[in-house]
């Protein structure tokens, strides 16, 4: 079967990066990841990627415009390495129109909370702060809302009473390195069909 080429999108400090990567050269997904994307010209994820000999771009918001020509840029990158699923992975930036249209249903995100529970910044400080008993990440499809897209895969993990934010991100994080590339995976066997707000997971081919 012809690999999947993904596209991740990154921020900062790539560790799901790297689990797609780890997933991809093991063997364990019919995927790889073509190129790297950043808009932080400082982010470990770039150098990950360079250390698998993968394309990493940087490309500096400041010099476009518009949100539009930045992300028609980032478009173009994509085009270029054939990419047919982009993965945000610790992506900072709200996806806009430009992406969404030109990849519909074709992005994804991991977020470190049971959503729509805790979006935003700061989720795993939001869900000590509230007080849940469990919290967890989730693999969504990128819509133009922020941490609103239909739900892929979800991981729950309990939130301990001594737990602070770093103990709680670090017991979510382990999940997220496994959730994200299984949600890859499904993708890249096309058993993943978005119907309204809701993805139905196909059964495995006999
Ligand atoms: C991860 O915990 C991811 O869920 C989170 O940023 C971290 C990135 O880590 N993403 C968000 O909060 C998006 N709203 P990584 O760079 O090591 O993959």
């Amino acid at each position: 079967m012809k690999k999947l080429r993904v596209g991740v999108l990154a921020s900062g400090r790539g560790s799901n990066l790297q689990a797609i990567i780890d997933a991809s050269e093991k063997g364990d997904i019919p995927a790889e990841v073509a190129v790297v994307v950043s808009d932080n010209a400082r982010a470990m994820a770039l150098d990950r990627a360079r250390e698998h000999g993968i394309p990493a771009v940087h490309i500096h918001p400041p010099y476009y415009k518009s949100k539009e020509e930045y992300e028609r840029r980032i478009v173009l990158e994509l085009r270029e390495y054939g990419v047919g699923l982009v993965c945000l992975a610790g992506y900072m930036r709200l996806v806009g129109k430009v992406l969404l249209e030109e990849f519909p249903n074709r992005i994804m995100n991991i977020h470190p909370a049971l959503l729509p529970s805790f979006k935003g910044l700061h989720a795993q400080r939001q869900a000590v702060e509230y007080g849940v008993r469990f919290s967890g990440c989730t693999v969504h499809f990128v819509d133009e809302g922020m941490d609103s897209g239909p739900i892929i895969l979800q991981a729950v993990v309990p939130v301990r009473q001594e737990d602070g934010e770093d103990d709680l991100s670090a017991r979510i994080l382990e999940q997220e390195h496994i959730i994200y590339p299984e949600a890859v995976r499904l993708f890249a066997e096309g058993r993943l069909r978005v119907e309204g707000r809701k993805v139905v997971i196909l059964r495995e081919e006999e």
